[in-house]
């Protein structure tokens, strides 16, 4: 047992690794032990801690420098004959567990403290400082010199010995410490913004009221012109009423002060809201099938869908059935980007004779950006429902909600249950809005809401959806929409007439395939422009004169080299790479799954940011070729003292999802039998240890996108067999599909056969 003197430090925590200067006495000892002490009371773990330096201190006699070394328990103390407090300790340096075990904690504990310290303004010392650190044990430390920990906290930090469990503690408190500084920086940016603008206000009021004096105005006419709109207004009357009550206090108040400015503000948001405007619904299904039809080329489902729906509102309109909860269900149209889905909801508005209005939900995470912030709150503004319904200029607008699927939440409030009740006909009547705090009447609106996948809507919303898919276009679908639409727009805006350029289908089908790859017309649309600006430059500077025939040698002359390669048939050249299909945020899409063997302990290794199920599959594929070698006539010893590895390229983009699952297999019974894949053919399905194949979803989009990327097969899983029904006739007529149902009919299918017995 050692022993050394004891220095008590009142309400401050010494850590290993920290210097401090105090002004005691330590006599000619080296080393003493540094405790914390709160109201007379020693902690029971101390730090020892190194004499680094003695000095006098002008008046207040001596000073030292203490760096602490590592923590200690107390056990006795007695005073020396010095009359010196001394104690019995027992040393309890750090165990470092192995790196492996902390890296993660470590590296989330640097990524908050990095945070706290960009909030706090550091000037890159601190920073640096953390950075110099090595050691999860001393790591955790380091949030002993953070001002804003309680000495409780600390105290708790010295006396968690497990380095590990002090990281997380540390972590926790960090963490804690970083929220609260968010959160206060956001108050003070908002309280700032308003603030401002709140002082411009009052100043340019000021100039109003002189210039009104000159003028021989009085703030009495202010008002009176309030009052005569508010009576126009055709306001229910709770809100009229409401009204009022502002009017007279702001008569009360005089315009020269800054209160008045916010009643007034608020009188106009007020006066804003079309209270009394509608157009006159259109609910004809005739007119509305004629106007879709002029807009959109193809999507014949889609259109029938929405005229369905409308006609049954017609219906239950004019036998007066009250909106219900089901059949009032939110029209939702999914599908990839470009795919027209917003265009769409602009004809519906057309075709009802409605105003339209967009309101973009992508990366809302705020109740109040729904419903507005509540008055009391400096630069509160109502929410974007109201500002929808200011836009429309009418209380039966189309609104769309576009991308619902990238809506968020976070502890400011969750937008989604905002828009539940927005959404819900049993509650939209009286929806209230935070800031104008009386009841508006949504029940009028048409919402239709926009997304690209389901998955990510939220559940409560996604239940009182009544989901339309979009799911791509063929390449003739393509075609047809850049001929009738998307050329005659890009002519126009270029500042051509259509006499004065021509191109052939041919040509036009050359743009898509060569230089996009999409489900939609997005990119076709700007290629398509990027070819006319050109063409439109050269008959302006004379070097052309209309008419201009775009031919194929023009294309490559305005857009370069084809960006689009069709690689399967190079992929899959040799043994261990199978072309699988998926569908992304961004349509269908095919991927490559590639195999390859080594030495190694006879494992498996997994690249190209799999996700759990997908990693799931991989060893199911592995398990059921090693099971079945011998059928497969792979050498039982064949993979002794080697392992497989499986990656599936294609960027940085997370991919998961079962239906990989059969080709996994086959690139991996490619691998090990050196029969390389045949290059025409696409694959999905989901796999099971016994070999049968499962059922996928998205076959259409699948479909498409084999097509697109020039494949001419497809293995099909049996269940989905009627979905080929979903598929386009055109494309159905260049593919061949093979219904399986097991795993061995894959494999007959897709491998090609032995090299060597091709030379034979
Ligand atoms: N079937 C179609 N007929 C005519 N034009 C179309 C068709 N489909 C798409 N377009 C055109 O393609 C363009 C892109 O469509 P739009 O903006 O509606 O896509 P979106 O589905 O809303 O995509 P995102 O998910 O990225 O919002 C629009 O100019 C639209 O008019
Ligand atoms: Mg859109």
């Amino acid at each position: 047992m050692n022993r050394l003197r004891i220095i008590p430090v009142d309400d401050v925590v010494v850590f290993p690794g920290m210097p401090v200067t105090l002004t005691v006495d330590v006599g000619d000892d080296e080393r003493v032990l540094v405790v914390p002490r709160h109201d007379h009371v020693y902690a029971g773990v101390g730090v020892v801690a190194e004499v680094s330096e003695r000095m006098r201190v002008a008046g207040r006699g001596l000073a030292v420098t203490l760096m602490g070394a590592h923590r200690a328990t107390l056990r006795g103390a007695a005073a020396d004959q010095d009359g010196v407090l001394r104690v019995d300790y027992e040393s309890r340096p750090d165990q470092n567990p192995p790196p492996a075990v902390t890296r993660e904690l470590e590296h989330e504990y640097r990524a908050v403290v990095d945070e706290i310290l960009e909030l706090r303004g550091d000037d890159g010392r601190l920073k640096s400082f953390v950075r110099s650190i090595a050691g999860a044990g001393a790591l955790a430390d380091t949030a002993g010199y953070s001002p804003d920990l309680s000495y409780s906290q600390k105290l708790q930090l010295l006396e968690t010995f497990d380095v590990v469990e002090r990281l997380k503690l540390s972590l926790q408190f960090q963490r804690d410490r970083l929220a609260e500084l968010q959160v206060r920086k956001r108050i003070r940016d908002d309280v700032e913004d308003g603030a401002q603008k709140q002082q411009r206000e009052y100043f340019l009021r000021r100039q109003m009221e002189a210039i009104r004096k000159e003028l021989g105005e009085t703030e009495g006419s202010v008002a009176e012109e309030y009052r005569k709109k508010i009576a126009e207004a055709g306001m229910p009357d709770a809100v009229r009423e409401q009204a009022e009550r502002e009017l007279d206090r702001f008569e009360r108040m005089g315009d020269a002060n800054a209160e008045s400015a916010m009643i007034r503000t608020y009188l106009d948001w007020l006066l804003a809201v079309p209270w009394a405007k509608r157009s006159e619904d259109r609910l004809d299904p005739v007119h509305a099938a004629g106007v879709l039809d002029a807009d959109h080329e193809g999507l014949e489902d889609v259109k029938r869908r929405i005229t369905e729906y409308l006609a049954v509102r017609k219906l239950r309109a004019e036998r007066g059935m009250a909106e219900n909860r089901r059949s009032g269900a939110i029209l939702t149209l999914i599908g990839p980007p470009g795919t027209g889905k917003t265009s769409i909801g602009e004809s519906i508005a057309k075709a009802t004779g409605r105003q339209f209005v967009r309101m973009s939900l992508g990366g809302v995470r705020d109740e109040a950006e729904i419903r507005g912030h509540r008055r009391t709150y400096i630069g509160a503004l109502p929410g974007r429902l109201v500002r929808a319904l200011r836009d429309a200029g009418t209380m039966n607008p189309v609104i769309m909600l576009d991308e619902v699927d990238k809506i968020g939440a976070d502890w400011r409030g969750d937008p989604s249950a905002a828009l539940l009740e927005v959404l819900d006909p049993a509650q939209n009547h009286s929806f209230r809005d935070h800031y104008l705090d009386v009841e508006v009447d949504l029940s009028q609106v048409l919402f239709v809401a926009t997304a690209n996948v389901a998955e990510s809507i939220p559940a409560a919303l996604f239940d009182r959806m009544e989901v339309i898919r979009f799911d791509g276009y063929t390449t003739e679908e393509k075609v047809a929409i850049a001929r009738r639409h998307l050329w005659p727009r890009q002519v126009e805006k270029n500042g051509l007439r259509l006499d004065e350029v021509a191109v052939a289908d041919e040509v036009l089908r050359a743009v898509l395939t060569d230089y996009t790859r999409e489900a939609g017309v997005r990119q076709l649309e700007r290629e398509l422009g990027k070819l006319l600006r050109k063409t439109a430059t050269r008959i302006a500077d004379g070097s052309a004169t209309a008419p201009v025939g775009i031919d194929q040698a023009a294309v490559r002359d305005a857009l370069g080299r084809p960006k689009v390669f069709h690689e399967a048939a190079v992929r899959t050249s040799v043994p261990g790479v199978a072309t699988g299909l998926a569908v992304t945020g961004v349509g269908g899409d095919v991927l490559f799954v590639e195999a390859a063997d080594m030495p190694g302990k006879g494992g498996l290794v997994l690249t190209g940011q799999l996700g759990d199920v997908m990693k799931e599959s991989a060893r199911i594929a592995l398990t059921y070729v090693k099971s079945h070698a011998s059928a497969l006539g792979i050498d039982e010893h064949a993979l002794d003292g080697r392992e497989v590895h499986v990656h599936v390229p294609a960027g940085a983009t997370p991919k998961d999802g079962p239906s990989a699952g059969i080709t996994m297999v086959t690139a991996i019974a490619s691998l090990l039998t050196g029969r390389p894949v045949k290059s025409t053919i696409g694959m999905t399905g989901e796999v099971t240890l016994q070999g049968r194949v499962l059922p996928i979803g998205g076959l259409k989009q699948k479909v498409l996108a084999a097509h697109a990327a020039g494949l001419t097969e497809v293995i099909v899983p049996e269940r989905n067999a009627p979905d080929l029904d979903d598929v386009p006739v055109d494309v159905r007529e260049h593919m061949r599909f093979h219904i399986v149902g097991s795993v061995e009919e894959v494999l007959m299918i897709a491998l090609g056969p032995h090299p060597l017995a091709v030379a034979a």
